[in-house]
């Protein structure tokens, strides 16, 4: 670590990561005849649901001969491998052998719960916890508009920076939402004082939030800050494996309700959705590469990069501590130089810590 925040990433996956629960996959995906794979941790399970439609996850992985089982089907409730037909139920236990004498052969199982729409799996060693303080529920009044799955092949943290920096947009998406967007004089984000997870972007009117472990959850004016019209989004980067993300996106409007009945619309947003990402992924990609080549990439933060230096440095207390680190402005032992930035203020932090002088402060109305 070379940087005066004593902040570092690296493409390991710490044990610590693993103590909290991950959303895995939207509710309305799973049904009750058709087991549905993902990969958390390096590790390959399979989500099906028990004959009271209950979800369940198993490892992805026969007992037999390691066939994956989200090849296979679900029977009244049980998964069936398609190789043998070795079935399955909720705990791991094979309940069904066909053609041969039955053995005991347990796979194993991750805890499992099934809210605000989506599907929560708990991969961690301790027991499991309360789910985040800010589990994705629809705001009032929006309504849902798409809910997509996308396998990345980045690390989730890398994603998770480039999605808590808006300093980026109008040099890296002049192709999509950011087209034509004038490059500011000056970008911040102005968090809470009690919180550094949580504020808004000056200039641009984006009110966004990072909730550990992996969502980032913003409301964006789409006609400027004090309009009537805002699209809501979930992002939940989730470390599917060194160097890979599963992305969970959910979008929401509080206009145009009627928009999700129109055929097409879902369609239209998956291609927006994937164009933007395709955007940020080439140069997340490449600041993995010369991570892995040993390059430091928060060499140098400035002052716009505060969230993305936020959510590393309680990532790197995760690594060093575990899980059950407290995360709190007041915290005694923090680093002046993070406190500085948590606490909001925009004087110059210290050493590579870049501020601009007041004179270059932002406009305060736009
Ligand atoms: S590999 Fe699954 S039953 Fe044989
Ligand atoms: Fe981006």
């Amino acid at each position: 670590m070379n940087n005066s925040l004593n902040v570092s990433a690296t493409l390991d996956l710490a044990n610590g990561l693993r103590n909290f629960w991950y959303p895995v996959e939207f509710s309305k995906n799973l049904g009750m005849a058709d087991p549905l794979g993902f990969e958390l941790f390096d590790q390959c399970w399979v989500l099906f649901r028990d004959d009271q439609g209950t979800a369940a996850c198993i490892l992805d992985e026969c007992a037999h001969r390691a066939c994956p089982l989200s090849l296979g089907k679900v029977i009244q409730g049980r998964i069936q491998c398609p190789y043998h037909g070795w079935e399955y139920d909720r705990q791991g236990e094979c309940v069904h052998m066909p053609s041969c004498q039955a053995i005991s052969n347990p796979i194993l199982t991750l805890p499992v719960m099934e809210q605000g729409g989506m599907i929560w799996v708990w991969p961690g060693t301790d027991e499991p916890g309360a789910l985040p303080s800010l589990a994705p529920t629809l705001p009032d009044n929006f309504t849902l508009q798409a809910e997509l799955v996308m396998d990345l092949e980045v690390e989730h943290g890398l994603m998770l920076e480039n999605l808590l920096d808006l300093a980026h947009a109008p040099f890296t998406h002049t192709g999509t939402f950011a087209k034509g967007w004038p490059v500011p004089p000056f970008v911040r984000f102005a968090n809470a004082a009690t919180t550094p997870w949580t504020g808004h972007w000056d200039p641009y009117p984006i009110h966004m939030t990072f909730e550990p472990p992996c969502f980032v959850i913003s409301t964006i004016g789409l006609r400027g800050k004090d309009c009537g019209r805002h699209l809501h989004q979930v992002h939940a980067c989730l470390p599917r494996g060194q160097g890979r993300t599963r992305l969970l996106y959910r979008l929401a409007l509080d206009f145009g309700h009627w928009l999700r009945w129109v055929p097409g619309t879902h369609c239209l947003w998956q291609h927006l959705a994937n164009r933007v990402i395709q955007e940020d992924l080439r140069l997340v990609q490449g600041q993995q590469e010369r991570l892995k080549g040993g390059a430091n990439v928060w060499n140098q933060p400035v002052g716009y990069d505060k969230l993305g230096v936020a959510y590393r440095h309680w990532r790197n207390q995760v690594e060093r501590h575990g899980s059950d680190w407290p995360e709190s402005p007041a915290d005694e032992g923090r680093e002046p130089a993070l406190n500085a930035i948590v606490t909001g203020s925009d004087a110059p932090i210290t050493g590579s810590v870049v501020s601009l002088p007041p004179s270059q402060a932002p406009p305060t109305g736009h």
